[in-house]
């Protein structure tokens, strides 16, 4: 994703009461940020939240945490929190691999990444949001029978996906190399992402996957 520099978006960030600071602070007591112990969702890599926030409308008994590394990118999703106050969404300006230090083991339900940057490069391979190291944070903090799903336009991210979930012991649950067009379609909320490339003719690739069982 191509960024801007923003002036005073980091400030932003901070003054936003939609955004956890010292989130490392909240680990284990996530029911107290939101006031009650409705199950925790997250989307990793939000972007401005058009995704996050529908799933917050659908589901008020759910409560959805937006993680963003970006301050100028989490700006939007905060301009729209701040007009429509859901009491279920709260931000995270983190990066995903410190999630362990912010929630503890089991405190999250499910996790989605949407249209997460392809990092085509084999040397950049460990900085997918589906790459091993990742994937052991997202295990470290889901309930046992967690899941993650997972939406791109991009097949050999999708592919590799697939491969490493495999190889990580995540059991596969449903995938499609045709979202749109596939029985999984009814219900789908589209990201900002999955707009623009639908619009541009791309197939949508979609898998859900449970986390490792352990014996
Ligand atoms: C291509 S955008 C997709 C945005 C949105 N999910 C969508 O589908 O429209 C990927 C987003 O992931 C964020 N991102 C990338 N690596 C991240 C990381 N390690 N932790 C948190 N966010 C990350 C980027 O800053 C970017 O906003």
């Amino acid at each position: 994703m191509r960024l801007r520099h923003i002036a005073g978006a980091e400030q932003t960030v901070a003054d936003c009461v939609y955004v956890v600071g010292d989130p490392q602070d909240r680990k284990g007591c996530w029911n107290r940020v939101f006031g009650n112990d409705h199950p925790i969702r997250m989307e990793i890599g939000m972007g401005k939240g058009k995704f996050l926030m529908e799933m917050a409308r659908q589901d008020p008994l759910i409560n959805y945490v937006g993680v963003e590394l970006y301050s100028s990118v989490l700006l939007k999703a905060i301009q729209k929190q701040e007009e429509e106050k859901l009491s279920n969404v709260r931000f995270l300006c983190v990066d995903a691999l410190r999630l362990g230090e912010i929630f503890a083991g089991g405190e999250t339900e499910r996790i989605y990444l949407n249209f997460s940057d392809p990092w085509p490069k084999d040397r950049h391979a460990k900085r997918r949001l589906t790459s091993p190291r990742f994937l052991a944070v997202y295990e470290g903090i889901l309930v046992p029978d967690g899941k993650l799903e997972f939406k791109t336009d991009n097949r050999p991210l999708f592919e590799y996906s697939l491969d490493v979930l495999a190889g990580e012991g995540w059991e596969i649950e449903m995938q499609t190399f045709d979202l749109h067009r596939s029985p999984y379609a009814a219900g789908n909320i589209l990201t900002e992402y999955e707009e623009k490339f639908s619009s541009e003719g791309k197939q949508i690739c979609k898998l859900v996957a449970s986390r490792p069982k352990k014996e």
